[in-house]
């Protein structure tokens, strides 16, 4: 994989005059960075000129500032408090591309005189906040946040409020970690949300929320967050890691303390013998970090053997025995221009933020999405604002804050509709997500022609244009009402006797499609082409899923306990369209998997299709195939990376392999063409 460079231009300051203001402004901008309020920059930015006036101080050693920030632990803009450190918390210098981690491994070779031989460890860089927990005789007595490196803050308010960092542990152990701690992205909405029901502004994103919550010790609400230790060091002079442990067999001490580690994350901890296989690595967690529940700014690279560590030494700021890898930042500013409302086919009234043009991890990002007005109210998003965006590899971008120290006089709050943006009826503002009060109705061609599609229940032919011509006729008024038309009806919406007795002999056809395509057809809020399969596997008939209430829903995998009641509700509401579709003879059941899930050719193996499909498999859609994928036991993924099992692709006509082909060869995933494929999964076939 191919990273974009974290940082893409270099500023050069000009003379001292610029660099003393350069100075001034990255003092500034730390302060900002490392607290609790609101950053005026990105971190893309702020790199910018910490590279620019560390260049500046390269070129001029004489003339740099004896106090200049770039040579303090946490640019020097952390409170120090009042704790010592058993020894110094240090940062970490940064590299930036291949050619940057090679230059660190050259440096590294000269202060040990000669290769090293001990391996790496590589490691996810967390993008939280650094601090070291105190265990004496198993049991947690003190959190202390980083500082300037030999002095802390005491945080221990925090203690048991931190996943992964146990108030007691299993075994009497005496030591003190040092690790990351953050709010994973499920902990920072739910932070979120508990913040907003106190008034409190929302966090702009995790690493300001932790730095925030670290420090504030009188808050009514404590919030939850994880720790995942980086390392370990003696304290009282008691020994706990073995003399002579590499920084692996370190960590694994920590972890069978019952302290979670680096290894313990998703992107895990991996020990390679040379510096081609740890860029290999990086390239690796690089291409999981949309994947990962929490936001990672880099990867770290280790010399794993406790001897060489030693041996390379450490600055005042940062050990050389240690690199971080910075990825390129997935969160930028950018301007708020305008929101905008659509009605999706179910009614929902959903917005999405035009945004000015931003580049973010090397895309250009124009619109961004946002939940419902209840959310915007809540992130005090004006128009005009200064907002934060993450995006993060294949993810819709989303808007998380406003940068309220940036809004222009005279913003005003964006504005709600006062009417369906659709069909201008009345809004139904009964739930947080607001919908036309037509509901359904509202959206109804794109509906019918949705239901229709060839994913759903496949009615060849039965376009916009005669989906149109059907409701403007008073034919249809639900997706029920397709399996009711008459030839007669068909045949006067297409204009031709022909057509109209080949759409009929379509939709009868479309009858004895499996359950979950005609749940799908339904248009339930939430519930697209995978959870309705999901649905339809878990419950089994169209009966059972009526039956269902909110509590057994929510059984059903990746349906949470706020959408379980809604889709119940929306099932409910949908009853007479159930009605009219079991007695038109539309089949209300699912077909008996082949096989339980986790067995077949595929067990647990995440495929991921790609083009055209031949062969055998030339009249699947994606959603078949995703669907053929599921009986055989795998899971269908969207995009390749280092879990991927097999990359389904037909060689491309042209010669030119696509992205994801590209992708697959480089992190050597088997690609099988269609054909291939049909014959791993000839028994699911069909
Ligand atoms: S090692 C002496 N490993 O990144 C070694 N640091 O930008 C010091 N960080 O201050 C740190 N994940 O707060 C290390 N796997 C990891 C890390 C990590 C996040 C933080 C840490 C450090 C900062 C430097």
């Amino acid at each position: 994989m191919k990273i974009t460079p974290a940082v893409e231009a270099l500023s050069v300051l000009s003379g001292r005059d610029d660099y003393e203001a350069a100075l001034a402004r990255l003092r500034e901008l730390s302060r900002a960075y490392y607290g609790e309020g609101d950053s005026p920059v990105d971190d893309a930015a702020y790199d910018r000129l910490r590279l620019a006036v560390l260049a500046w101080e390269q070129a001029h050693p004489d003339e740099a500032a004896p106090e200049s920030p770039t040579g303090l632990v946490g640019d020097g803009a952390a409170p120090a408090g009042d704790i010592a450190h058993t020894t110094r918390l240090l940062s970490l210098d940064n590299v930036f591309d291949p050619a940057g981690l090679l230059a660190w491994g050259a440096s590294l070779q000269r202060r040990l005189g000669r290769a090293p031989a001990g391996g790496f460890a590589v490691e996810p860089k967390m993008d939280g906040a650094a601090v070291a927990a105190r265990y004496r005789a198993g049991r947690l007595e003190q959190i202390i946040t980083r500082g300037d490196g030999a002095h802390g803050e005491d945080v221990s308010h925090v203690i048991g409020t931190v996943e992964g960092l146990p108030e007691r542990l299993p075994v009497p152990a005496t030591f003190e970690v040092r690790g990351e701690v953050l709010f994973t992205q499920a902990q920072f909405e739910t932070a979120n949300e508990v913040r907003a029901a106190h008034g409190a502004q929302v966090f702009a994103n995790p690493r300001n929320g932790t730095a925030g919550t670290l420090r504030a010790k009188d808050r009514p609400y404590r919030l939850a967050m994880t720790f995942w230790a980086y390392g370990a060091v003696e304290l009282d002079g008691v020994a706990f890691v073995p003399a002579g442990a590499t920084h692996a067999e370190a960590l694994a001490a920590v972890a069978e303390a019952g302290v979670r580690t680096t290894a313990d994350t998703p992107a895990g901890l991996h020990v390679v013998a040379t510096l081609a296989e740890a860029q290999q690595k990086v390239e690796e967690t690089a291409a999981m970090r949309a994947a990962l529940p929490f936001g990672i700014d880099g990867v770290v690279v280790k010399a794993n053997d406790a001897a060489e560590q030693a041996a390379a030494g450490s600055g005042s700021r940062f050990p050389y025995w240690a690199i971080a890898y910075k990825l390129p930042a997935v969160e930028r500013q950018t301007v708020l221009k305008d929101v905008v409302w659509d009605v999706g086919r179910t009614g929902v009234l959903a917005p999405t933020a035009i945004l000015e043009p931003v580049d973010i991890d090397g895309s250009t990002v124009t619109r961004a999405t946002l939940h419902n007005p209840a959310d915007i109210r809540r992130r005090d998003l004006h128009l005009g604002d200064t907002v934060t965006v993450y995006k993060a590899g294949d993810i819709i971008p989303r808007v998380q804050a406003p940068v309220t120290a940036l809004r222009p006089a005279g913003a005003r709050e964006v504005p709600l509709p006062t009417a369906c943006p659709h069909c201008a009826g009345e809004i139904n503002k009964d739930q947080e997500r607001w919908r036309c009060a037509k509901g359904t109705a509202c959206a109804l061609p794109a509906l019918i022609e949705y239901a229709a599609g060839r994913d759903m229940l496949d009615i060849d032919g039965l376009g916009r244009t005669y989906v149109n011509a059907l409701i403007e006729a008073g034919a249809v008024t639900d997706v029920a009402d397709l399996f009711t038309l008459t030839e007669d009806q068909l045949t006067a919406a297409s204009g031709s006797a022909k057509r109209g007795a080949k759409l009929a002999e379509q939709i009868g056809a479309a009858k004895s499609r499996p359950l979950s395509r005609v749940f799908c057809a339904l248009g339930v809020l939430g519930t697209g082409r995978s959870m309705s399969r999901r649905i339809a596997a878990h419950f089994g008939s169209m009966d059972a899923i009526r039956q269902a209430d909110a509590a057994l829903m929510q059984e059903v995998e990746g349906i949470g306990g706020e959408k379980a009641p809604v889709i119940v509700e929306q099932v409910a509401a949908l009853a007479p369209v159930i009605d009219k579709l079991a007695a038109a003879g539309v089949n209300m059941q699912e077909p008996q998997e082949a096989q339980p899930a986790g067995d077949g050719p595929l067990a647990n193996a995440t495929v991921v299709v790609t083009g055209r499909m031949s062969g055998p498999l030339a009249d699947l859609g994606r959603s078949e195939m995703n669907a053929l994928i599921e009986r055989a036991g795998g899971k269908a993924g969207s995009s390749v990376n280092s879990r991927t099992a097999y990359l389904v692709s037909a060689p491309s006509a042209a010669g030119k392999p696509s992205s994801k082909a590209l992708k697959a060869a480089e992190l050597g995933v088997t690609v099988l063409t269609p054909e291939a494929f049909a014959d791993l999964v000839a028994d699911y076939l069909g």
